[in-house]
């Protein structure tokens, strides 16, 4: 087995990782890719989809699971099932298309085997005499549509687990449900709607690079800050002509890029908890006093009261990485979803959401958060894919054998189950020190 065959190899894994640095291995062997994939992906709670990307019966979605093709399926019971997309009779893909609606049962496209939502088989063309006497039926489970082991859903977020055993979902999210609870409480109805569709980006480069650029909290002010500072430019002629004296709220997203420079990094915080999450403070001030933010709050304060709603919007998070494959800001109501795909190409689905019950203006922030950093079409994205494949392709050459995680290290504060950044020390590489001690756990099969 494919397993045992590795861990041969890597009997020594420790190797690979110390406390301050990683092998450059880690990040290239296929082999370590493909136990990765077995001990970390197809183990560990893995995001399917928001319960509102399938909101009818038998509509499906279909998502990557480690090297695993799965559908994420409402039923006519309502329930949400994660069904490996396979079926049982000869190993057809049962669902082509990325999502849709399978009516009320799917239908093999080769022999017309036909399942319900939940991958129960219905019927068998002729069933009675084709297979009577034999080992096939019904009664038989191998012949049905296999599901994931386990399924949860935390606030309408669908994880799954291809691991019958383990934390429950709650458990490994830990504080990391913060991601969710700071997202659906900003929601005057408590609740998100996915808006459809996501930008699907490729990228040539190892799927643990993407993560720890997350919370690497000195990259931003040096990788954009020829796109900060060209907003900002604009951003201040436009606020001179403004009767208000300020420019819209979307130029911000981009000048804090330059306006918020290397040293003032250091002034934020990363919080860092067990199995590699981890969480950035805010920076970029989302409380301003135009009247569509004060009707906001206004409908807000009548959903939960006053005290309430300013316990919600001090809620102060840039970030929060969900390990080994979330990257969630909750208070512009973004996600994407890491799902690698080879040992150097990964794939990020980046969704947003619409709160419920806030106005239209609130969502128009999102959705120009969405295009202005997180899109495929914005400099933002663009400058940090051209270090990711750099990084990459500098990681498979002999040029050195070590990743270096050293900032601030050895002043990282253990505190009630938790790590942070030392005080003034928010650039510390403290997250991917976390981010690796969880991969080497993982890897151990702990
Ligand atoms: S492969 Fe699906 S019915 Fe034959
Ligand atoms: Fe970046």
């Amino acid at each position: 087995m494919l397993d045992e065959r590795i861990r041969d190899r890597f009997t020594d894994l420790h190797k690979f990782v110390e406390p301050d640095r990683v092998r450059r291995e880690v990040y290239t062997d296929p082999q370590i890719f493909e136990l990765e994939m077995q001990r970390i992906h197809e183990t560990v709670w893995i995001y399917c989809g928001h319960e509102s990307q399938v909101p009818k019966a038998g509509d499906y979605y279909t998502v990557q699971i480690g090297r695993q093709p799965m559908l994420m399926v409402r039923g006519s019971d309502g329930k949400v099932n994660v069904l490996y997309n396979r079926c049982p009779h000869r190993g057809n893909m049962m669902c082509g298309d990325r999502n849709g609606n399978t009516g009320e049962f799917f239908r093999c496209s080769y022999h017309a085997w036909t399942f319900h939502h939940d991958g129960k088989l219905r019927t068998i063309p002729m069933m009675e005499s084709g297979y009577a006497g034999t080992r096939w039926g019904k009664d038989n489970p191998d012949c049905s549509m296999k599901r994931a082991a386990r399924v949860e859903n935390y606030r309408g977020f669908v994880f799954a687990s291809l691991a019958s055993d383990g934390p429950t979902l709650k458990e490994f999210l830990g504080e990391s449900r913060v991601a969710f609870d700071d997202m659906c409480d900003r929601a005057p109805e408590g609740e998100v709607e996915v808006v459809p569709n996501c930008f699907r980006v490729i990228q040539h480069s190892n799927w643990k690079i993407f993560l720890e650029n997350q919370l690497d909290a000195l990259h931003p002010s040096v990788v954009h800050q020829s796109t900060g500072r060209a907003a900002h430019n604009i951003e201040k002629e436009l606020a001179k002509k403004a009767r208000s004296g300020e420019a819209p709220l979307s130029y911000h997203m981009l000048s804090a890029f330059a306006t918020v420079t290397i040293d003032k990094w250091d002034a934020f915080q990363t919080i860092n908890y067990p199995h590699g999450h981890c969480v950035l403070t805010g920076y970029m001030g989302l409380r301003p006093r135009d009247p569509d933010t004060l009707s906001y709050e206004n409908t807000l304060e009548k959903a939960y009261g006053k005290k309430r709603m300013e316990e919600i919007l001090a809620v102060n998070i840039h970030h929060v990485l969900i390990y080994p494959g979330l990257s969630v800001q909750s208070p512009l109501q973004q996600l994407r979803a890491v799902r690698p795909l080879g040992v150097d190409k990964t794939l990020t689905e980046i969704w947003h959401f619409r709160l419920k019950g806030a106005p239209e203006a609130i969502y128009r922030r999102s959705l120009a958060y969405y295009n202005l950093v997180n899109s495929p079409a914005t400099l933002i994205n663009a400058d940090d894919l051209e270090n990711f494949w750099k990084c990459h392709q500098g990681l498979a050459s002999d040029g050195g054998d070590w990743v270096s995680f050293g900032r601030h290290f050895g002043r990282d504060i253990e505190k009630d189950g938790h790590v942070e950044s030392g005080p003034n020390m928010g650039t510390s590489e403290a997250p991917m020190r976390g981010q690796m001690k969880a991969w080497a756990e993982y890897m151990r099969g702990a």
